[in-house]
C-alpha cells in the first residue's frame, strides 16, 4: 500500500475548557482554507472525508486516536492465539470510511476484504487515499437493505466483521449491527469497539443492552476485552473505549430489533 501524500493543514480547537459541556458529535474545529476559517463538526464525516488528510491529521495526530491499531491489533492477536490464518478468511469492515481500519486489516493478510459505509463521500475517500484496498465497498444504509441488497452482501460470505469508532452516537444503531452481524457465517469473528459508558447504559433500546442480550443468551461468545483511551476531547479529556473481540455463534433474531 503507498503511503497517502496529504498536505498539512492548519487546524484549530476550541478553547480548552475541560467539563465544558460540548458530547462527543458536537465537537469542532476550525480548518484555514485559502486563508478563511471554516468550522467543521468533528462528526460531519462527509466534510471531513471530503479534504485529503484531514480525517488523520484531525483524529489520528491531533486527537490521539489509537482505535483502528487497538481493534485490529487484538483481532490480530486473537486470530493468532487460535491458530487461525487470515488468508482464508473474507471480512466486512462496517463503518468503514477512508478506509483506515481496511489498510491494518489488509496487514493482517485477510483474503477478502468489503467496506461498508453509509456515506458515498465515505467510499470516494478511501477509492482516492487507498486505491484498490477493498475488494468492493458498499454505500448503503443497512437498516433499510433491499432483498437483492441483501442477496449481494450474503454473496461475499464474510467470516468476519470489524467495526470500529461507528456504535452510538446517532451513527450506527443497533437494528444495522445487527443487519451486518447476521451476514457473518456462524462461527464467525467479530471485533468492535464502544464507548465504555454505553456499554455499562442498561436502557432498552440501546447498545449496551443490546449487546448485554447478545452475550447472555450466547449468540455472542466473548474472546478478549481492552478498556483504553480512543482519543482525547477538543477539550483534552479522556474519552474511554471498551475494544471486543468475540466469536459469532448465532444470528441475531430480527425480532429484536423490530422487524
Ligand atoms: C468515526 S468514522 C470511523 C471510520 C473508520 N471505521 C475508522 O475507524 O477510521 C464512523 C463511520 O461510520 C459511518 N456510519 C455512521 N452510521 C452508519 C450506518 N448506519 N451505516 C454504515 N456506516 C455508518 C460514518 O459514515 C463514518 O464513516
Amino acid at each position: 500500500m503507498e503511503t497517502l501524500d496529504t498536505q498539512r493543514f492548519e487546524l484549530y480547537l476550541p478553547a480548552r475548557t475541560v467539563g465544558d459541556g460540548l458530547d462527543q458529535d458536537e465537537e469542532w474545529c476550525e480548518l484555514k482554507i485559502e486563508g478563511e476559517r471554516q468550522r467543521i463538526r468533528l462528526h460531519d464525516y462527509a466534510a471531513i472525508y471530503n479534504v485529503p488528510g484531514l480525517y488523520e491529521q484531525l483524529f489520528s495526530e491531533l486527537l490521539d486516536c489509537n482505535s483502528p491499531e487497538v481493534v485490529c491489533d487484538l483481532l490480530g492477536a486473537e486470530l493468532e492465539d487460535a491458530a487461525v490464518d487470515p488468508g482464508t478468511m473474507r471480512a466486512l469492515d462496517f463503518g468503514s470510511g477512508n478506509g483506515m481500519v481496511g489498510e491494518l486489516l489488509d496487514e493482517l493478510g485477510f483474503d477478502s476484504l468489503v467496506g461498508l459505509d453509509l456515506l458515498p463521500e465515505a467510499r470516494n475517500a478511501a477509492s482516492r487515499d487507498r486505491p484498490g484496498l477493498y475488494d468492493d465497498y458498499h454505500v448503503l444504509d443497512l437498516s433499510e437493505m433491499d432483498r437483492h441488497e441483501r442477496a449481494e452482501l450474503n454473496g461475499h460470505d464474510f467470516d468476519a466483521m470489524v467495526c470500529v469508532a461507528a456504535l452510538g452516537f446517532g451513527d450506527i444503531p443497533p437494528i444495522a449491527f445487527a443487519e451486518a452481524f447476521n451476514l457473518v457465517d456462524s462461527p464467525g469473528w467479530i471485533a468492535f469497539n464502544i464507548r465504555e459508558r454505553f456499554v455499562e447504559d442498561t436502557d432498552p433500546g440501546g447498545f449496551g443492552a443490546f449487546i448485554k442480550r447478545m452475550f447472555d443468551e450466547g449468540i455472542l461468545e466473548e474472546r478478549a476485552r481492552v478498556s483504553y483511551t480512543h482519543r482525547v476531547s477538543v477539550a483534552g479529556e479522556p474519552l474511554e473505549y471498551v475494544a471486543l473481540v468475540a466469536t459469532k455463534r448465532r444470528d441475531v433474531p430480527l425480532e429484536w430489533t423490530g422487524r
